[in-house]
């Protein structure tokens, strides 16, 4: 059992940018991974919430977030992710109900995500946080590659 801590990130340096960048490629591949141009706006205009080993505060989980231009009570997790070798260990539960419960202190009404059609573990997951199946969105991140968009309602 490893003690972890999630924490909202506010401030940052470039050690803390390029510990993200090299989780983001190592869990999501380099064609769905974001970088140094892009993880500092997430923190400024978004939000970058962290799963941390309470020894040592290496990062093992990480969540970003935005908000909907559109309907300013709506966020979006863009990833959410816990490190390889940190797996099946209850990180990803405690980090989604974390963000969770971040999200309603912000008075936030809703929040939604995207996930491959094809990863039942992921879909049940969010699911028995009240997660439900909104549509099935064809080519959303490229052709033939279609995502299922899922809404919980905070
Ligand atoms: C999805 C993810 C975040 C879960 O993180 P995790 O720390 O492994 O999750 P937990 O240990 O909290 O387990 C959550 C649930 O996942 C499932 N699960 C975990 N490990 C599993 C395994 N080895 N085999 C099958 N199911 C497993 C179980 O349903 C588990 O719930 P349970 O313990 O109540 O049975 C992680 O697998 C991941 O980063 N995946 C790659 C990125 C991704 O797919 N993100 C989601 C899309 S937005």
């Amino acid at each position: 059992m490893i003690d972890i801590s999630i924490n909202e990130v506010k401030s940052f340096d470039y050690r803390l940018i390029d510990e993200i960048k090299n989780l983001e490629k190592k869990n999501l591949g380099s064609e769905a991974s974001i970088n140094q141009w892009v993880i500092p706006v997430i923190i400024r205009y978004g939000k970058l919430i962290i799963a941390q080993k309470i020894s040592d505060n290496k990062i093992v989980g990480v969540c970003e977030l935005v908000k909907n231009w559109y309907d300013m009570r709506a966020a979006f997790i863009h990833s959410l992710y816990v490190d390889r070798e940190f797996r099946s260990k209850g990180i990803g539960k405690k980090l989604i109900s974390e963000v969770i419960n971040i999200l309603k202190k912000e008075n936030l009404e809703s929040v939604e995500l995207t996930v491959d059609p094809e990863n039942m573990t992921v879909i049940n997951l969010y699911k028995g946080f009240g997660f439900i199946l909104v549509s099935l969105e064809k080519d959303e991140y490229g052709k033939a590659v279609d995502r299922y968009l899922m809404r919980l309602k905070l």
